[in-house]
């Protein structure tokens, strides 16, 4: 019998406000080959390889999770397919969904797409979110340092394999608000869900400031100017408000102007095994050591489970809480959690 199969199981993590956790990200790489400017300082210091968790370890957490009510796991980075074995982890994923995992997701700068799409498709991924800041060769560019082709090769790389996706797109005052309607245009050519997604004070060198957001109310603005708009209510834990647009869904996540913060279902661990109750959180929890004996200590699951419960109890209430603490204890940056 396997040790964990005696924890109590099923019932799903749940924080002080009533909220249970059933959403699960896992960052298994802060290494990524673009530098968005609302994402990579300029000189990123990289986690040590040998500090990585390794896949195996991180098969065993994302089952003890799983076992603890966890539904749908989101594989993130940096840029997940930059981790040599990525694909392989989706495909051995699979099995979890024997015991209550029912989807399994990553998200991606696209550029390796093309490479990897029809693999990511065999191994069983359910859905890709990808990002994309810019139609503009020049502009996107300027926002990531790399060329826009190859992510666009990826996208359609991505939709010929038969993917389910969604458009990521961070809006920057002054620099690509003028995407609004090509991307609409665009995604509605293509049948993708477009997201926008305010800019968020995460980005590697704390330049980010409350003038360079684009609000949910700036981006109604603009589509209210071209196109008929229909909000779909019922957001529930969805990041993203959903507004039919021209008869197509879009998203905007608006952490700033309106955040989800009250129905936050989600989780995350960071590739060396730092555990975080949410995206904002000033401390994380260190279970690098639990999770490594998940493999071989009977008893570890406990530890981990006690460990847990407690850390996910004491989670704040959300972004505008911890944000009017200013304590700012720890550098948050986007690339080492993985959003
Ligand atoms: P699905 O809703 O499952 O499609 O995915 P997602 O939108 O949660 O994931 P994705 O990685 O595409 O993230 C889109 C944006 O939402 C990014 O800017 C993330 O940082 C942001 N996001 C994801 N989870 C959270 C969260 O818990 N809190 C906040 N404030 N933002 C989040
Ligand atoms: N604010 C909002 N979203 C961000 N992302 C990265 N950095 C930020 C930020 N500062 C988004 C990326 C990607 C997802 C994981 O998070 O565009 O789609
Ligand atoms: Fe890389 Fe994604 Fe960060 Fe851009 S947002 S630098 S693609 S991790």
């Amino acid at each position: 019998m396997n040790s964990m199969t005696d924890l109590t199981s099923g019932a799903a993590f749940q924080d002080q406000f009533g909220r249970q956790k059933r959403k699960l990200r896992i960052s298994i790489t802060d290494r990524c080959n673009f530098k968005c400017v609302y994402c990579m300082p300029e000189h990123p210091e990289w986690m040590k390889k040998h500090n990585l968790l390794s896949f195996e370890a991180l098969y065993q957490f994302c089952e003890f999770m799983v076992r603890q009510g966890i539904e749908q796991i989101r594989i993130t980075g940096g840029e997940p397919l930059m981790r040599q074995g990525a694909v392989h982890f989706i495909e051995q994923l699979q099995a979890l969904k024997k015991i209550g995992l029912k989807r399994i997701a990553m998200t991606t700068n696209g550029h390796f797409l093309k490479k990897d799409a029809a693999a990511l498709q065999q191994a069983g991924l359910d859905d890709l979110n990808i990002s994309l800041d810019s139609l503009d060769e020049t502009q996107f560019l300027q926002l990531t340092q790399r060329a826009l082709s190859p992510v666009l090769d990826g996208i359609f790389a991505a939709k010929q394999a038969g993917f389910q996706i969604k458009i990521n797109t961070v809006l920057i005052k002054g620099i690509n608000d003028d995407q609004i309607i090509p991307l609409v245009r665009w995604a509605k050519i293509h049948q993708f869900e477009q997201r926008f997604i305010e800019f968020m004070p995460l980005d590697g060198d704390q330049k980010w400031s409350q003038s360079n957001v684009v609000s949910e109310q700036d981006v109604l603005t603009v589509l209210n100017s071209q196109f008929d708009v229909q909000i779909q209510h019922g957001q529930g834990s969805n990041p993203a408000r959903r507004y039919i647009v021209d008869g197509m869904p879009i998203g905007i996540i608006s952490t700033i102007s309106n955040s989800f913060c009250a129905d936050c279902d989600r989780l995350r661990l960071n590739a060396q095994g730092e555990f975080y109750n949410c995206l904002f959180a000033q401390n994380g929890l260190n279970l690098k050591d639990e999770i490594q004996q998940l493999t071989h200590d009977p008893l570890a699951a406990f530890v981990l489970q006690d460990k847990l419960r407690t850390y996910i109890w004491h989670k704040e209430q959300g972004f505008h809480a911890i944000q009017n603490q200013q304590r700012h204890s720890r550098k948050i940056s986007m690339y080492m959690i993985g959003g």
